[in-house]
């Protein structure tokens, strides 16, 4: 299989390349930055909000790995480009390519205003916690009509916590080790069901307040639990700025910055 990585020398990037870049037969690394290659990668150093870059590095792909993103809260117009136009050239240059899949790198902040007191299902209404999140609930969507419309088949990982190790107490909760993370892309890439599926992008973590049926439903078994590094988790926590907002909503920090919403329940 040849596959395109967008993003591909970031963290994730870099994870996923560990993790599996011998199965391939060519991994092409497609990113703002250059990187050190192993003998059946190379690189093309781009920005995804150019189209005609994107869809020249999708030629003779077979699937494509969607990472590259602003990967925290930004402005609009940094979200804008790199996450919404960038998104939307990737599907459109697979679809002209005649790649057959696209992975998309989504997050846990496209519902991150859920509780931390609900269960939530991948059949929930997206609840963005920001203008990051926002931008993957609109990837999403962009893989659901190239997957109706042009038969571009999507999986939407919605990556909790991609860290070495959980670093927070949230992190119990949502934190993929690498090779689970990569167990869910192998099976995005190959499993004859995807059409355009989401799935939560967590280990087998006690804490977690997601019911990740549609990934285990696909055959995911994730090797991992965060609380087996609780200790790491509660030393990160030391440095973790602890205030209602972050603490009551699913999606942390993220909720919190910005908010002028309803004051969240107390404590009980
Ligand atoms: N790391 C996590 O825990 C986590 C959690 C949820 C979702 N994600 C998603 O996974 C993906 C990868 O995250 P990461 O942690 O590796 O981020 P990262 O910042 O470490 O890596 C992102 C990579 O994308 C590249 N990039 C950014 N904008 C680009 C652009 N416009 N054109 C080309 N390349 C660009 C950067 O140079 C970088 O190499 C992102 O889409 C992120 O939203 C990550």
């Amino acid at each position: 299989m040849k596959i395109l990585i967008t993003g591909g020398c970031g963290g994730v990037g870099l994870k996923l390349r560990k993790e599996l870049g011998s199965r391939f037969e060519r991994v092409r690394i497609f990113d703002r930055v250059a990187d050190t290659l192993a003998p059946n990668e190379e690189s093309i150093v781009g920005d995804v909000a150019d189209f005609d870059a994107v869809l020249k590095a999708t030629q003779g792909m077979d699937a494509v790995i969607h990472l590259a993103a602003m990967p925290v809260e930004g402005s609009f117009q940094e979200i804008l480009q790199s996450n919404i136009v960038g998104t939307y050239n990737v599907y459109e240059a697979a679809f002209r390519q005649g790649a057959k899949r696209v992975i998309f790198g989504s997050s846990n902040h496209a519902v991150g205003f859920y509780p931390r007191s609900q269960k939530i299902d991948t059949t929930v209404a997206g609840r963005p916690d920001s203008r990051y999140g926002l931008s993957k609930c609109w990837g999403e969507d962009v893989g659901a009509l190239y997957a109706d419309k042009y038969g571009v088949k999507s999986m939407h990982i919605r990556i909790g916590n991609a860290f070495d190790y959980p670093g927070s107490v949230r992190a119990l909760a949502i934190w993929i080790s690498a090779r689970d993370l990569a167990q869910l892309v192998m099976i995005g890439l190959e499993h004859p069901e995807i059409h355009n599926t989401i799935v939560y992008g967590v280990s087998d973590n006690k804490a977690c307040w997601y019911d990740n049926a549609a990934a285990y439903a696909l055959g995911y078994k994730p090797q991992d639990h965060a609380e087996d590094q609780t200790d790491k988790a509660l030393e990160g926590e030391k440095s973790v700025k602890q205030d209602a907002v972050a603490e009551y909503y699913q999606g942390g920090p993220f909720c919190s910055i910005e908010y002028a919403g309803a004051p969240v329940p107390a404590k009980g």
